[in-house]
């Protein structure tokens, strides 16, 4: 793909696309990221299908869990089921929480090798004393389904993107399915981890977006919230931002996740009061996880079609 088709690749659709000077009026819509996920799961399948016919094998991804961290273990296993239901062969390798960084670099180097893997996934995050920078960066890139890689960082910064990182890629593809504008616009990222907040603002510019960036030393967070077109807030601290900072007719990516008190699963983002003001907004959960799951799977059947030299 060309660095010019790969930035229009980004973009919704012109004629079809709104901001918020356009959005729908009324309280917001909310947009369905489970029934998009199932959209692209079915996608999915059907090139995993065409796939193994043209070569003999399914597209095999490999997850990898060190420890038994309990949240880590269930995004573990919606990705190793969502992978069976789209004729994707998982590879799983549980580690205990001691392994030596050495043992599972070894397996890393192992799978690498291994032609019946094309996607590698080490869940994050890992146990104290392993590296994480050391562990991605000993990843194939041609391998490297979650974006991670500094191979594939970097490529995304400079307007190529291969294998992307997959939560802003889901945002991205959310924003196309509901008509966002998402050029020209202002969009403002809360939280610059490197898994999403960083290469999430690297796909806004990609689309051509005014992106600000906000993190932990930002002086002002509800102005830089209020100016925002285009929100996503990725930090995991549920309430951060508040409902009323929303500007009118936004659209509002919410990809926090944290656990309150009864249980329930939150968003950053006030819900009830956002969706007052919002255009669109993404409900926690239902939002930006499947959307996850979803892209992964693209990207393993992107990454095996690559390896295969097949389309
Ligand atoms: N931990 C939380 N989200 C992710 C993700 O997208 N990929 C990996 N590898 N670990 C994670």
């Amino acid at each position: 793909m060309s660095e010019r088709e790969a930035v229009t690749a980004a973009r919704p659709a012109a004629p079809a696309a709104r901001s918020a000077s356009s959005a729908p009026a009324g309280r917001a819509v909310v947009m369905d990221g489970a029934a998009l996920a199932r959209k692209v799961r079915h996608e999915v399948a059907a090139r995993a299908a065409g796939f193994a016919a043209r070569t003999g094998r399914r597209p095999g991804l490999a997850v990898v869990q060190v420890g038994e961290d309990r949240a880590s273990s269930v995004y573990v296993s919606y990705k190793r089921k969502a992978c069976q239901e789209a004729g994707i062969e998982s590879f799983g390798h549980d580690l205990p929480a001691a392994t030596a960084e050495s043992q599972l670099l070894a397996l890393i180097a192992e799978l690498n090798r291994d032609e019946r893997v094309d996607g590698i996934l080490v869940q994050l995050p890992l146990p104290g004393g392993l590296s994480p920078d050391r562990i991605m960066d000993a990843i194939d890139p041609r391998k490297d389904v979650d974006g991670f890689h500094p191979v594939n960082f970097g490529l995304l910064a400079q307007k190529r993107p291969r294998l992307r990182p997959c939560t802003p890629y889901g945002v991205i593809r959310l924003a196309q399915e509901y008509g966002i504008a998402l050029r020209g616009v202002k969009a403002t990222v809360v939280g610059d981890s490197t898994i999403v907040g960083r290469p999430m603002a690297m796909e806004l510019l990609l689309a051509e977006a005014t992106v600000t960036v906000c993190h932990i030393a930002t002086r002002d967070l509800r102005a830089d919230v209020e100016r925002a077109e285009v929100l996503v807030s990725a930090v995991g601290k549920a309430g951060l931002i508040r409902g009323d900072w929303i500007r009118p007719g936004a659209a509002v990516f919410d990809v926090g996740i944290s656990w309150a008190a009864n249980g329930k699963l939150c968003g950053d983002v006030e819900f009830e009061r956002a969706a007052e003001r919002a255009g669109w907004i993404t409900p926690v959960p239902g939002g930006l996880g499947p959307m996850t799951i979803a892209m992964l799977l693209s990207n393993t059947i992107d990454a095996a079609c690559a390896r295969a030299g097949t389309s």
